[in-house]
């Protein structure tokens, strides 16, 4: 009989199934040990990593930055391949909210809100996230401000805990808030919970919570940031996805090769069952076009979202069903909704704006509350949780704006007229001159006089990602929920069967059948292209080291 070689399938070719799939091939010595392929439901490689052009302008769809350079391998894998310059424009935002001179707030109704006004309420902020994420002790420093007393309850939200440290905040302070400041009907304390409300959007996109109510407070300070800049991509995001498939031979990775289940053997059910033959390979997938293909192990690296549709009882992506343990984590873990929202200025309001005396500002967006009486009519709902809006490079005439949550979601189902007027009412809302104000400076681009009630800034096109929608992603990235831990993110990275080889009935089932990776199973990396990139390492690792191959 001729030893059949390990079959080791992939499933998905976005950032951690190509880094399997590259650390599996070129630690085997490429060819002789395994053999393997990745197979990828949609019609290109990248997954969440989806560089795109628009307005001439590289863009990025999806995966945006590299959270902090310092010991970031796909920082590493950038400087290797020259990916951090380019000849041709990009999204490198330089005129980013890190500068001052650039970042503008405004209040709706057109009021540039003066430094003074927004940044103790800004630092309040800022402090409270600081301690959400353990860079700060809250009970040593501010046992004031203090939600618990030090000690977080149980289900404690990071929304909850920032509304009750803004709280603290004002009843720390003498109160004349509920006085007209001379910007229109905006009180002091309206102003500062606007201003609060738009950090919180920001920390929505940042997080794909799209309720800040559902996010877990314990496991923030779980999450691990790399130190050093945040950057982008120079040559886009894409580039590092090229690298880890170009060692790949052709037809390795074979795309548009939708998984629809994945039949495997747990013990109990060999014993009932025995399929196909218990000296075959114990795993059968089965594809949208009817094929099938069998193989030995299987790394799943679909998105969380794709993976909480697969367990819903009508879909039955795994027979038998995974485990209870396994749909229970997955179940509890957050998977939110983020998307980017690009839109080209005309070439006449891009021509006017950055040939005047002005360009279109880093514009940061204070809204009146939903239910508040002077918010204006004519703005949209899924525009009054949007942050910022700004050019992506400083002369750029791209702007970007991003969403999160169910603002996120009605994006997805607009059409490109009605999500232009959404922005032009809003835009003109905050940049015409208000008439009752004299706090208004060089940022003005509009004037009561404004040109078709646009106040002069007309868009060409618009371009907005769809990731909610997306049956192969389903959602943007995930986030420890309320009433789940970074425990259910271990659990969602366990191989199964689960304890396989050091229980004594077994024998029967084959271990490492179905194994996990994608950002979903990080503990501390979850969310990004570099906890994508450990996953893939871990679980190609996991399988080198069961055929005794060596993993790093
Ligand atoms: C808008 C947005 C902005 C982001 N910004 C950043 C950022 O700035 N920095 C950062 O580090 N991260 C960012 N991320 C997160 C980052 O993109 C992801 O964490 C990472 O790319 C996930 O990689 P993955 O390999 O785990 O999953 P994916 O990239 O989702 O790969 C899974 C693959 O599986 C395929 N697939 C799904 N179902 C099937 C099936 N049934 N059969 C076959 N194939 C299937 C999918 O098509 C996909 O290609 C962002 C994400 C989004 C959406
Ligand atoms: C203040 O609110 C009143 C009542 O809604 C409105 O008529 C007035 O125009 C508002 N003033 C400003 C400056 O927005
Ligand atoms: C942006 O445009 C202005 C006016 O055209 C010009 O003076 C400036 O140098 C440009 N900045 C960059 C970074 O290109
Ligand atoms: C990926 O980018 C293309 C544009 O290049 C876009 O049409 C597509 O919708 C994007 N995918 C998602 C999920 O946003
Ligand atoms: C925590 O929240 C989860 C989900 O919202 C809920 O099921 C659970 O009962 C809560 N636990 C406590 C101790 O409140």
């Amino acid at each position: 009989m001729v030893a059949k070689k390990p079959r080791i399938v992939i499933i998905g070719a976005g950032v951690a199934g190509l880094t399997a799939a590259n650390k599996l091939y070129t630690a085997s010595g490429s060819k002789d040990v395994f053999e393997l392929c990745v197979v990828e439901g949609g019609s290109r490689i990248g997954g969440r990593i989806n560089t795109s052009e628009f307005g001439g302008d590289r863009i990025e769809m999806g995966a945006t930055w590299i959270h902090g350079i310092g010991g970031s391998p796909v920082h590493k894998i950038a400087q290797e391949i020259h990916a951090l310059e380019s000849e041709q424009p990009w999204e490198c935002m330089d005129g980013s909210s890190e500068d001052p001179t650039r970042a503008t707030t405004f209040a709706e109704g057109g009021f540039e809100l003066n430094p003074p006004l927004v940044e103790p309420v800004s630092t309040v902020f800022k402090y409270l996230m600081d301690c959400a994420q353990g860079k700060k002790n809250l009970a040593e420093e501010a046992p004031t401000i203090s939600a618990s007393n030090g000690t977080p309850a149980r289900n404690l939200s990071v929304g909850s805990f920032l509304r009750q440290g803004l709280d603290a905040y004002w009843a720390s302070r003498k109160n004349q808030d509920e006085e007209l400041i001379g910007y229109g009907n905006w009180t002091r304390k309206s102003l500062e919970e606007a201003v609060f409300a738009m950090h919180e959007s920001t920390q929505r996109t940042y997080t794909s919570a799209g309720d800040l109510q559902a996010l877990d407070y314990s496991a923030e300070s779980e999450y691990v940031m790399f130190p050093g800049e945040e950057i982008t991509i120079a040559k886009g995001y894409l580039s590092i996805i090229e690298a880890l498939a170009s060692v790949l031979p052709p037809g390795l990775i074979q795309l548009g090769r939708k998984v629809t289940r994945i039949e495997w053997r747990p013990e109990s059910y060999d014993m009932e069952n025995g399929y196909h033959g218990s000296s075959s390979r114990p795993v059968k997938l089965h594809f949208l076009d009817g094929s099938v293909m069998l193989a030995d192990h299987v790394i799943v690296t679909v998105s969380l979202g794709v993976l909480k549709a697969g367990i819903q009882q009508d879909s039955g992506m795994f027979n038998p069903p995974l485990p209870c343990f396994k749909t229970e984590a997955i179940s509890r873990l957050g998977f939110g909704v983020v998307n980017k929202l690009f839109l080209q200025l005309s070439p006449t309001s891009h021509h006017r704006i950055s040939q005047g005396f002005n360009k279109f500002p880093f514009l940061q967006m204070a809204f009146h509350r939903e239910d508040s009486e002077f918010r204006q009519k004519k703005i949209p709902w899924w525009m009054r949780r949007t942050a910022s809006l700004f050019p992506i490079y400083e002369n750029s005439s791209v702007l970007l704006s991003w969403f999160a949550g169910e603002e996120a979601l009605e994006l997805e189902s607009l059409n490109d007229e009605q999500i232009i007027n959404g922005v032009s009412a809003t835009v003109s809302s905050f940049l015409t001159k208000s008439q009752t104000t004299d706090n208004f400076n060089s940022h003005e681009l509009c004037n009561g006089n404004s040109f078709e009630g646009n106040c002069g800034v007309t868009f060409a096109k618009v371009l907005k990602s769809q990731w909610g929608s997306d049956p192969l992603f389903l959602g943007s990235y995930s986030y420890v929920a309320v009433g789940s831990s970074g425990d259910d993110l271990d659990k969602m990275a366990e191989p199964l069967p689960r304890f396989n080889g050091c229980e004594s009935s077994s024998s029967s089932s084959p271990p490492l059948q179905i194994l996990f990776a994608g950002e979903a199973t990080h503990r501390t990396h979850y969310s990004t292209t570099h906890g994508a990139y450990f996953s893939g390492l871990r679980e190609a690792n996991r399988l080198l080291q069961h055929y005794s191959c060596v993993g790093v």
